[in-house]
């Protein structure tokens, strides 16, 4: 389940509808889909992972003009993981929608609406996010630095990140729940063996 904070109130939110509420303003549509009856290997692959979702992924391509759809997997093990994270972890924004479902581990959203305060989204298994083209925003793994997600496009050529001028990702450090004990997020995780 996400939870939602902004930094310059202390603000927090952790329940879907608080989320959704929050995020509405913005243009930015945030769901958490129930996955208890879905059954994923940790060796699942792509295709299986695409499956598994295929309908709840067809209602959000419906809703959102998206024509394809991929798989990203991200661990320690990645080669170059680093460099990738550096690409996504200052503030940017994209030509198109970027659109992630998160099937197991987490990663944080940071948003800056500039019309309003910074924000961020920790998303965990089950969490959906929209975040509109042209919103400026940057995105950081947790400390265990795995996630596994879905990718939603309407044009992959335009996902190319354009990085901010003024850009004020360096005021903020990526706060997930690390105080939540590796055996909980297991717990949360919709991969069941
Ligand atoms: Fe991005």
């Amino acid at each position: 389940m996400a939870r939602l904070t902004v930094p310059a109130t202390g603000a927090t939110f952790e329940s879907s509808e608080q989320i959704s509420s929050f995020l509405k303003p913005f243009g930015i549509w945030y769901d958490h889909w129930d996955c208890s009856s879905v059954r994923l290997s940790d060796s699942a692959t792509p295709a299986e992972i695409l499956a598994a979702f295929q309908s709840k992924l067809d209602e959000v391509k419906t809703k959102g003009g998206y024509v394809t759809a991929d798989v990203v997997s991200v661990s320690p093990a990645t080669p170059g993981i680093d460099a990738m994270l550096d690409k996504f972890s200052r503030e940017h924004t994209h030509s198109e929608d970027e659109v992630r479902f998160v099937v197991r581990g987490r990663g944080i959203f940071h948003i800056n609406p500039q019309t309003a305060p910074v924000f961020a989204v920790e998303m965990g298994p089950g969490d959906l996010i929209n975040v509109p083209a042209g919103t400026r925003h940057w995105f950081d793994l947790c400390s265990e630095k795995t996630i596994c997600t879905i990718r939603l496009f309407q044009d992959t050529t335009g996902w190319t990140p354009r990085y901010s001028e003024n850009a004020v990702h360096e005021s903020y450090e990526p706060r997930c729940f690390d105080s939540v004990s590796s055996d909980e997020i297991q717990l949360k995780s919709v991969v069941t063996p």
